[in-house]
């Protein structure tokens, strides 16, 4: 497995946590933490705090990613936010199919599918979330689950639209309750989403897509995480607040 042709990508999943002035104050506090990155490094801010993002992270190593996108390119979908909206703000990236919105927004494993093309069709990079729940774990149905997460989540989405998804492995159990997944199971379940790709793809396209694991990642146990052959970045929750926390897990994913 050869990393190398894939970018290593750490993103910050903020979530619903800081208000605009707080937002800025993170940023920063961010950009000369993370100013020797050797590696792609994005932040998630909620919408509210996307236009001062970008502004503040112009020709910085940061990139800025929205935390959902809708699939429509407009019209009455009240609380939504289009793809088009994102790329005339200059955000390069869109968190889809997180947990959270599968929990409580009803999200589905189908309109997880339209809004990742939706935001590939725009030209931002679609950091597509997978992972099971506890429940699934402890009966066995993890692989068949995540496999099935990644096939319905890339219907019809082209090999060439694939150069701009990146997977993101997190198990629900492991989201912010500090219960890291060990490195053993984030590089089994990676390597699955893998070989998943190179069924639907081809291996040489499998190995040019960058895979993230998400989940209580910190700056303690990032680096053996990301020694892992098929693990390329982080999605990081909690610790993407922390300037010197996210500069640690930076740090790793540069090594
Ligand atoms: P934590 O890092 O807080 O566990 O969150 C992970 C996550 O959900 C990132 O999208």
């Amino acid at each position: 497995m050869d990393k190398t042709k894939r970018k290593a990508v750490i993103a910050g999943n903020w979530k619903m946590n800081k208000t605009a002035g707080e937002g800025k104050e993170l940023i920063e506090a961010l950009l000369p933490a993370v100013v020797d990155a050797g590696c792609g490094v994005v932040i998630c801010p909620p919408f509210t705090s996307i236009p001062a993002a970008v502004e503040l992270t112009k020709g910085s190593r940061l990139s800025v990613g929205a935390q959902n996108v809708h699939f429509e390119k407009n019209g009455a979908f009240t609380g939504e936010v289009s793809a088009d909206m994102l790329t005339e703000l200059g955000v390069e990236y869109a968190i889809v199919g997180h947990s959270e919105r599968r929990q409580y927004f009803g999200e589905t494993d189908e309109s997880v599918n339209l809004r990742a093309k939706a935001a590939v069709a725009a030209g931002l990079t679609a950091i597509v979330c997978v992972g099971e729940s506890l429940a699934q774990r402890e009966q066995g149905v993890t692989m068949e689950l995540v496999r099935l997460q990644t096939k319905v989540a890339l219907r019809d989405v082209s090999a060439e639209e694939l150069k701009k998804v990146i997977l993101a492995y997190e198990p629900v159990w492991a989201i912010g309750t500090g219960r890291t997944a060990t490195a053993e199971q984030a590089e089994e379940v990676c390597a699955a989403i893998r070989g998943v790709l190179g069924e639907l793809y081809g291996q040489q396209a499998a190995e040019g897509v960058t895979i993230q694991y998400g989940g209580s990642m910190n700056a303690g146990n990032a680096a053996e995480l990301l020694s892992k052959p098929n693990v390329d970045g982080g999605l990081i929750g909690g610790a993407s607040l922390k300037p010197a926390d996210f500069a640690e897990i930076v740090k790793a994913a540069s090594a």
